[in-house]
């Protein structure tokens, strides 16, 4: 029987589900079946933010973990797996409001008794939001195995003014520009897609292990 892994994520700005996919072929080179879970805010968020008050009206709500309501999850996910993983963005320095409502409403019920790796990509501050996770799936009964963290890869202050350009729709597009000598892009380059690709390859190889232990 084919090892199973039930990979639910959120991603905003697509940098989550460029990563994802990368980790989940990974995982099924190594033989196992990838099922991909994306949680849709049920008010989808405006990309870029029209206003600084907008942007900073979210990341205020996020810093007091609000949660954002999502559609329902499909029926699938309530099923046997053999590892969870549970994908997102740091938000204010937690998780992003629809994995915080993802977590209210179906975490439990998804979760309890199964391995679930968290899996964060972040401009930088990843420690509050996985801590936050790891005490959430401990307390519904699973198993948190060592997290999956991409942080970018570049340096203060202007990884922080980058992403303020980008998430305003501001980003400077000259590449020659002084700015951009300094940042040339938002989000996770090359290296971190091939790290995520073998970090599929090492946990696809670990389940799968595990069912020739079995057998
Ligand atoms: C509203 C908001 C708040 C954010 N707050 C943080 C933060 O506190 N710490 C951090 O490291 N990154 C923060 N970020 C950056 C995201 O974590 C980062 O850009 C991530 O790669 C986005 O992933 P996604 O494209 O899958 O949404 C924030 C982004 C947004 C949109």
């Amino acid at each position: 029987m084919k090892k199973r892994v039930l990979i639910i994520y959120y991603s905003f700005t697509q940098q989550t589900r460029i990563l994802i996919k990368n980790f989940a072929a990974g995982i099924e080179e190594k033989g196992a079946e990838v099922v991909l879970e994306r949680l849709e805010p049920v008010q989808p968020y405006e990309f870029p933010f029209k206003t600084d008050l907008r942007l900073a009206s979210v990341m205020v709500r996020t810093f007091l973990r609000r949660r954002a309501e999502i559609h329902e999850i499909s029926q699938a996910c309530y099923g046997e797996w053999d590892r969870i993983v549970l994908a997102g963005p740091t938000w204010s320095y937690h998780p992003s409001g629809p994995v915080l409502d993802f977590l209210a409403r179906f975490g439990e019920s998804v979760c309890r008794g199964k391995e679930v790796s968290v899996f964060i990509s972040c401009r930088s501050y990843w420690r509050l939001h996985y801590w936050s996770l790891r005490i959430a799936l401990k307390r519904f009964g699973s198993f948190p195995t060592a997290p999956i963290i991409y942080v970018h890869p570049i340096k203060e202050p202007y990884r922080l003014i980058g992403l303020i350009l980008q998430l305003r729709g501001k980003m400077i597009r000259r590449e020659n520009s002084w700015f951009r000598k300094h940042y040339p892009g938002y989000g996770h380059n090359k290296s971190q897609l091939e790290d995520a690709y073998q970090k599929g390859l090492s946990v696809g190889a670990e389940i799968t292990s595990k069912s020739e232990d079995a057998d």
